[in-house]
């Protein structure tokens, strides 16, 4: 029998297979190795992009993050009221990764420690993903992270886009028990060379 969240999950991804990007969440691995990278301060903010079910989201809070800390990007609609009833103090915003600075400083967040990413950014074009990678360190603060899992082997945000960003990124973590077995990156911005 299928949990209501794998089923809402599946549903989702029938509604819009490109943008869900895999039929089945994050296994409980997978969402715990993204959560450990988070290093945050008392009165900072977390920004969670594509959160789906929550299967993330869940993961982040049971680290003790306080839901107040934690902003969500979801685009599709059918996954908002679940959020929503699921988590309950924390910021659940409707719409697109791209506009995420517009998003963040309507609600008068001008800076965040660490984006935790699970959108599809392989899938997407490149000027997209381009877009979202600038826009996230223009607000991550500069010992912030952006935190992002793959089940591809190349890194999800190209060397190229890297360069241009300013930012530098390795695997942190690779998890083999999830389906697919899929690799949590982390880029940060590159020191500076004295
Ligand atoms: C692979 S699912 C990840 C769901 C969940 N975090 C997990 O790990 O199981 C990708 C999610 O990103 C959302 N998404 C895709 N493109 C987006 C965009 N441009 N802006 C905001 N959300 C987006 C999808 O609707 C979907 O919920």
């Amino acid at each position: 029998v299928l949990s209501k969240d794998r089923r809402d999950f599946f549903l989702g991804w029938l509604r819009n297979p490109w943008c869900v990007g895999v039929p089945i969440a994050s296994s409980r691995g997978l969402s715990d190795a993204m959560a450990a990278q988070l290093s945050v301060g008392p009165n900072e903010y977390v920004l969670e992009l594509g959160p789906g079910t929550g299967a993330v989201t869940r993961a982040l809070l049971q680290t003790g993050l306080s839901p107040k800390q934690l902003v969500v990007i979801e685009r599709d609609k059918g996954f908002l009221d679940q959020l929503k009833r699921s988590f309950p103090g924390a910021i659940i915003l409707q719409g697109d990764a791209r506009n995420l600075k517009e998003l963040l400083h309507h609600h008068g967040i001008k800076q965040i420690a660490a984006v935790v990413s699970s959108l599809p950014l392989l899938g997407m074009p490149d000027t997209m993903r381009h877009a979202i990678v600038n826009s996230a360190f223009e607000i991550i603060k500069p010992s912030g992270a952006f935190i992002q899992y793959t089940y591809g082997l190349l890194s999800p945000v190209p060397k190229r886009h890297q360069r241009s960003i300013g930012i530098h990124g390795r695997v942190a973590k690779r998890i083999w028990r999830n389906f697919p077995p899929a690799r949590v990156w982390r880029y940060t911005v590159e020191a500076t060379v004295a």
